[in-house]
């Protein structure tokens, strides 16, 4: 399993970039950090796509299919016109990782379609039922992205859920990647592997925990205690 970095902090990206395959921001997320317009924001994208050097997914903002497909051609444009100025950075792989967000709704898979012919990664996000991702995998997304914790919050079977598009994906073969997105603990994470999602988006207070264990502290600092006795 890929496990990608929720977040917009570019130093916590830094941070932790040895460590995971990939990013997801959303505009939440970005105005987090400062960076909700648009300049700020791809400037942002370009900045995250250095640091990591594997898929960054960048969320549209706007909200009808002609805008989402304005906005896309603007992404595409300014981002390659950034990394050009970068002298240090090759054009062509930064750019191979830009991953378009769009919403899953009516006006969303219409976008989904015009990028899938034309080769245009996407990932689709607000995905809270089975028969959502069945329909956006057809259109040919790159990721489809199960929102989990969402779904516990208003008491609903978050599992259930992406084990039914596992099965789904299995069944037709499928080729859009599984990325579990709104992971609330550790136990989400261990769930979201066994159940076979082929990447993991963590905010990276949740990374931290999945590398963190008391007995791991306490028996190192034991090794050095009895290494260091006379
Ligand atoms: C995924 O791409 C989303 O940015 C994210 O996982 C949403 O998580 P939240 O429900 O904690 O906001």
């Amino acid at each position: 399993m890929k496990v990608f970095l929720d977040t917009a902090d570019i130093n916590l990206i830094k941070e932790h970039a040895h460590l995971i395959d990939g990013v997801t921001t959303n505009p939440s997320l970005a105005a987090k950090v400062g960076a909700n317009n648009k300049e700020k924001f791809r400037e942002l994208i370009v900045q995250i796509m250095v640091a990591v050097k594997g898929p960054v997914s960048a969320e549209v903002i706007s909200v009808t299919y002609e805008s989402m497909i304005t906005e896309i051609k603007e992404i595409e444009r300014d981002i390659c016109c950034i990394v050009s100025k970068i002298p240090s950075v090759p054009d062509l792989e930064t750019i191979s990782h830009l991953v378009i967000k769009l919403p899953t709704t009516p006006e969303g898979l219409k976008a989904l379609k015009y990028c899938s012919e034309r080769e245009i990664k996407t990932n689709m996000t607000l995905v809270f039922q089975p028969l959502q991702a069945l329909l956006v995998a057809k259109l040919g997304a790159t990721y489809v992205s199960p929102f989990l914790g969402r779904l516990d919050d208003i008491g609903q079977d978050s599992m259930a859920m992406l084990k039914s598009i596992r099965t789904i994906y299995n069944n037709y073969q499928f080729k859009t990647q599984i990325l579990a997105a709104s992971l609330r603990s550790p136990k989400h994470v261990l769930d979201v592997a066994e159940i076979g999602a082929d990447v993991a988006t963590l905010p990276p207070e949740l990374l931290e925990k999945m590398l963190n264990h008391p007995l791991t502290d306490e028996g190192l600092e034991q090794f050095l205690k009895d290494w260091n006795e006379k």
